[in-house]
Formats: C-alpha cells, structure tokens, sequence
C-alpha cells in the first residue's frame, strides 16, 4: 500500500484589515464618521430625551427651539446631524434617527456582541460597499474550513479602535489559540488626520490596545515586542515581529524598524536546538523587506515614508538564522516571491478589506504547510477599494502611499 500522503496543516494569511469604529478608513476620507464632544458628563437639567434606541440618543435642549437636537452615541459624543440634501426629510429628528440606525449596524463593537446574519449583512454591505467592518465579517466567513490558523499581518485597525471586531470574526480560531497577529503602523502609529475614534487616540492608548488583544490571544509580548509559537503538529515555529517597535521616528512618517533588541531575541529562539529541528521557520511582520512592484502595467510604490528602515538587516538575519518563509502586509500588494539574495520566501498580503493595490479585489493566501510550502490565493468576492481610492500623505509630511 502506498504511503498516506501527509495531511498539511493550513494557514490563511490575511493582512490589513483596516477596522475602525464605523467601518470608515482613512482610505476613503470623504466617508469618515466625524464625531464631536463628549456629552456624557454635561448637565442632565439643561436637555430633556427626545428619542434613544440601542445606547443612541437624541436630546433636546431645554427652552430652545425645536431643531436645537444633539444625537450622542452609545460612547456619549454627539454626531451632527445630517443635512436635508444628505437624507431626505424635513425634520431633524428624522434624520438623526436615520443616521443613529445608519451607524449603529456598522459600529463595530456591536457587530462583535452580535454578528448579523450572512443576508442583513449582504444588505447592509450594499449599502456601504465600503465599510470595512462589514467587509471583515463578510471575508472572515469566506475562510474555508480546511483552515487550521489564520494570521494576521497587521494594519488589524485602521487608527487603534475595532480590535473586538477582529476578535469577534475570526472567534473559532481565537477560541482554539490558533489566531496570530503582529501590529501594523495604522495600529501603533499616529496620522495627521482625525478618524471615528474617540477618545482620541495617543501613542501610548494605540500601544495600549495593542498589547491588550495580543494578550487576549495568549500571545506573550517578549520584552523586545516580539512573541513566538511552536505548532508541533504543523513542525511549525511562529515568530511574530513588531515593525513598529521604535517610536514614530519623524512627524507623522509610516517608516518601520524591527530594530537591536528583537534582532537578538529573534537570533537566540533561531538558536534553540528543538527550534532548530523545525521544518518551517515563518517570521511575520507588517512592513515589507523588499520592495514591491504594484503589479503588471503598474509602476513600483514609493517608499518614502513607508518603509522598513532596518530592511536590509533584517532580511539577512532571516537568511542567518534559518527563517523559511516571511508573511507580511503594508503595501496592499499580493506576490509570493523568492527575492534575488535571499533564501526565504515571502508572501506579501493584500488588504483582506480593501483589496489589492494592483486593482485585484480583496483575498488572502492560503498557505499550506507540509514537506514543502504551497500557497494560493483565495478572493473573498468584494469588489477592491484599494487600488482606485488611496490618498497621498504627500501635501502633509512628504510622505507618499497610504498602506
Ligand atoms: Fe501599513
Ligand atoms: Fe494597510
């Protein structure tokens, strides 16, 4: 009888989620959610309830006229309410109600508490091709069953809020400890714009939350940034890098290190004889160490403000130590290669929301691991955003590319 052929174990590599509060990115700017002050703390005596549903609420102020209105959120900030050409109706109040109902199906900490089924959501993504939050859940459930562990390759939110959202979706695999991530510069760094978060995020609150979801996954954060995971049934080491790891080098710059201290952490697991003995070594980082192409008939990306400043060394740390294969995300591009130098392989994720910079629509790569590495790329069915609406940092910072 001919040998049973090795069942592989199954990793989806899916990169850039982009989630925020409402599902709005700084991809598309128009459509970011503005929100004011903070009314939770103001008055109760100055402003009577008019209309509340679901932690929304409209409130009047007292002895001022009928429109005076202020529609606050289940978080307490006040939205403004929208104009007569924006939703077609004569009262105000209407149109609050409208918006509250509007925003509450795509705010994403209640669509983690309770996920829509497979149909409202086909309807209410309809509605908001766009929407991030929505398109995550739509692709999370687009992930087939034969996959054993999905990675992420950071970017998981668009400015530190919605880490619930990404808990929520890919549930079964968190519940099983087989859901690993690494952060990217939209979750740790700042930008020159104000999205839907609120409070207002701080490098220190995007640290915060950072560290909060990796150790809910049971990632333990070594004190260099980096955590690792042996998958002994896969013959599989793990090895999660922080690009992010130095602070913000110049105003409102993407550029990345993984710099000394995870260098020297990333050599001593490499050293470890029952690491050693692995099959597969796989490094996962958000910031690319090659530079990419953005794909047939497209001109290469600018780097400038984007890119790995320690790309170099890190790239033959890989080769010295034995790393196989490196996952990771940043441009929105989709490639497998094997660069010219190097012994690795990479496979470079797309955004898993908002598709592929070459105009490809969102997917992910199916990795399977057995005596050999396979990979395929798997379309979740939306249509891209990524390649037709990316702003330029450029007027800002002299940075170029959003990733
Ligand atoms: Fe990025
Ligand atoms: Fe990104």
């Amino acid at each position: 009888m001919p040998p049973q052929a090795e069942r592989p174990f199954v990793l989806a590599h899916l990169s850039d989620l982009h989630v925020s509060a409402f599902g709005d990115t700084f991809h598309d700017r128009l459509r970011v959610v503005s929100r004011s002050k903070n009314l939770a703390d103001t008055a109760p005596s100055r402003w009577e309830l008019v209309w509340e549903a679901a932690g929304w609420s409209v409130l009047r102020r007292i002895g001022k006229k009928a429109s005076d209105i202020e529609l606050i959120d289940p978080d307490g900030y006040s939205h403004p309410i929208p104009s007569k050409k924006v939703v077609d109706d004569p009262e105000p109040l209407a149109r609050a109600v409208f918006l509250a109902r509007r925003l509450e199906a795509r705010r994403a900490a209640s669509l983690a508490k309770s996920p829509p089924d497979s149909r409202t959501l086909d309807w209410l993504a309809e509605e908001t091709p766009k929407n991030t939050n929505l398109r995550l859940l739509r692709a999370a459930r687009a992930i087939d069953a034969g996959v054993s562990a999905v990675v992420i390759t950071g970017d998981l939110t668009d400015n530190g809020t919605g880490y619930e959202l990404v808990s929520s979706a890919f549930e079964r695999y968190r519940d099983k400890g087989r859901l690993f991530v690494v952060p990217g510069n939209h979750d740790l760094y700042m930008f020159p714009f104000s999205g839907s978060g609120r409070p207002k995020p701080t490098p220190e609150s995007k640290r915060a939350a950072w560290r909060a979801f990796a150790a809910e996954l049971g990632l333990d954060l070594h004190t260099s940034g980096a955590w690792h995971k042996v998958i002994p049934e896969a013959s599989l080491l793990l090895v999660g890098l922080d690009s992010c790891a130095r602070p913000q080098r110049r105003f409102y710059r993407q550029n990345g290190a993984i710099g000394e201290a995870q260098a020297a952490h990333v050599r001593e697991l490499l050293a470890d004889k029952d690491h050693q003995k692995l099959r597969h070594k796989i490094a996962l980082l958000h910031h690319h160490v090659v530079p990419l192409p953005h794909g047939v008939g497209r001109s290469a990306p600018s780097e400038i403000g984007m890119r790995l400043d320690d790309a170099e060394s890190v790239a033959r740390l890989f080769d010295e130590v034995g790393v196989t294969t490196v996952l990771h995300g940043h441009r929105h591009v989709s490639e497998e290669r094997k660069p010219a130098g190097a012994k690795f392989r990479i496979f470079a994720g797309p955004s898993f929301t908002l598709g592929c910079r070459s105009g490809d629509e969102p997917s992910y790569w199916r990795i399977e691991l057995a005596e050999r590495v396979h990979g395929e790329r798997v379309y979740t069915g939306s249509a891209a955003v990524a390649g037709e609406s990316v702003f330029s940092l450029e007027d800002v910072a002299g940075a170029t590319d959003e990733a």
